[in-house]
């Protein structure tokens, strides 16, 4: 009942409220969130960190944290020339299961 209500709010207050919870409205795909991670780990690795200590581990890092970073990104709040690019061919149901994928991987720092 309760996350019926959030779900019928999220569609009444526009996409930014929607974004802002999708983490919990939407359910995660894992196989889906496995092979979106392919790309992402083209960038988002352990020896471009350290070549360039600029691409954060996605590995370990909290479900919710990794969903509304990507919002952010999608909706221009947080600025990245990298990220925009990759944010704008997924949608609300593919960041939730990346999301979820590398939250569930071990942490790597
Ligand atoms: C072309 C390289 C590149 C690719 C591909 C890429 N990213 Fe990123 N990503 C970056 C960079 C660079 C940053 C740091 C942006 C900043 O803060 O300036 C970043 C930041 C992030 C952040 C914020 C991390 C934090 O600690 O705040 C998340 C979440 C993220 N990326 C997820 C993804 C996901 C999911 C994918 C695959 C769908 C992906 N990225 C693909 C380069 C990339």
């Amino acid at each position: 009942m309760i996350k019926k209500i959030a779900f019928t709010a999220a569609l009444v207050f526009g996409s930014a409220t929607a974004m802002a919870s999708d983490a919990d409205i939407i359910k995660p795909n894992l196989v889906n969130g496995q092979q979106l991670s392919q790309r992402c780990l083209a960038c988002h690795n352990e020896s471009r960190l350290e070549e360039f200590n600029y691409f954060p581990y996605l590995e370990g890092q909290k479900y919710k944290y990794i969903v509304r970073q990507l919002n952010n990104f999608k909706l221009g709040l947080r600025k990245s020339p990298f990220m925009e690019g990759e944010v704008a061919y997924l949608s609300r149901q593919d960041m939730v299961d990346v999301a979820y994928f590398f939250s569930v991987q071990p942490k790597k720092q």
